[in-house]
């Protein structure tokens, strides 16, 4: 019988085999299975796991500092990179969604790659592949391409010639949480919602800078707070703040402003494929409205998005 406890025993086991002496390094993401796979693998080789966490300036407010604190709570040994203003020279002028993807991608790649370095003798790469991610690259790229291009931490590039330690890969989800809530993981960060790897990046409609991630951090911050504080953070799939390229007309005390429109969008959905927007209540939409209009300098105007998918994806990029 499948039980979260034997799965770790096990897996603990298998793993200590697989790897024995040698080194891991592994991206992680601050997602779930990121973090599960981690604390598996640190479980069966302590800190011969050597986790990197980049910051790429288009992560949540606070999350960097948050998530590096959270995988200190569990014990995994995580360098965390601020990458930041690597990533904003980069941004400058690219609007194209895809643009945008590429330069998070390729910069991930050269961050990573640079850490991994300083490691000495590494052999083994860890993954949090869980199995609806095999059957996907499968599908798309051929059995020898096992890393999706979408993934979160992006895919990495063969020339690194590491052997794949990927402890989720027969797991669904459901099993990964499980396992991960066994093996002590905070439920904070077991039951995060989805994130996309190119964060805040593709919630920026055209091009990202250091000033507009800063205020979209602080609309989306009170949205999720707000969702988490009415218990309504866990019946959504996935929730987040767009920051709108436009600017439009509003009023303060007697003066007219001309600021930018921020739209709220939430979820519900099985497995991202298809959705439909949640239908949060009146009353929340309007405070979250106004706690952003009166917090927030710089955007006036909120709206809800009441698009399923499909047609509409869940990002708006
Ligand atoms: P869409 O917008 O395609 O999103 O309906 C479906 C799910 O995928 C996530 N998403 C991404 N995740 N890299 C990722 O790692 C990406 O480029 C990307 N684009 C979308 C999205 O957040 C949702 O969960």
């Amino acid at each position: 019988d499948w039980t979260p406890a034997s799965f770790v025993h096990e897996t603990v086991e298998e793993l200590k085999k697989q790897i024995g002496n040698h080194h891991v390094i592994m991206a992680l993401s601050g997602g779930v299975d990121s973090t599960v796979a981690a604390t598996l693998i640190s479980k069966a080789i302590g800190n011969r796991l050597h986790g990197i966490f980049v910051d790429n300036g288009v992560l949540r407010k606070d999350e960097f500092q948050q998530v590096l604190d959270t995988y200190k709570t569990i014990g995994l040994n995580v360098t965390g990179i601020d990458a930041k203003d690597l990533f904003y020279d980069e941004f400058k002028d690219k609007t194209d969604p895809e643009a945008k993807r590429k330069v998070i991608g390729r910069l991930f790649i050269d961050v990573f790659q640079e850490e991994a370095k300083k490691v000495a003798g590494v052999k083994f790469l860890g993954q949090g592949t869980i199995y609806p991610d095999v059957i996907e690259s499968v599908s798309v790229h051929g059995p020898s391409q096992t890393i999706k291009s979408h993934h979160n931490v992006g895919g990495l590039p063969d020339t690194m010639h590491l052997d794949l330690v990927e402890p989720l890969r027969y797991l669904f989800k459901d099993e990964v949480r499980k396992v991960g809530l066994e093996m002590g993981i905070p439920a904070d960060m077991i039951n995060r919602h989805p994130f996309p790897g190119p964060g805040l990046a593709i919630r920026i409609l055209g091009e990202v800078t250091a000033e507009k991630v800063a205020l979209l951090q602080a609309a989306d911050d009170i949205y999720i707070k707000a969702l988490k504080s009415h218990n309504l953070y866990s019946q959504v799939w996935q929730a987040g703040a767009i920051l709108l390229p436009v600017k439009s007309v509003g009023v303060m005390g007697d003066e007219r402003t001309y600021e930018f429109t921020v739209a709220l969008r939430a979820v519900t959905s099985v497995d991202g494929m298809t959705a439909d927007w949640a239908h949060l209540p009146y009353e929340f939409l309007a405070h979250v409205s106004n706690e952003i209009i009166n917090n927030v300098r710089g955007i006036n105007r909120v709206v809800y998005d009441i698009s399923s998918k499909p047609p509409a994806t869940i990002e708006w990029e």
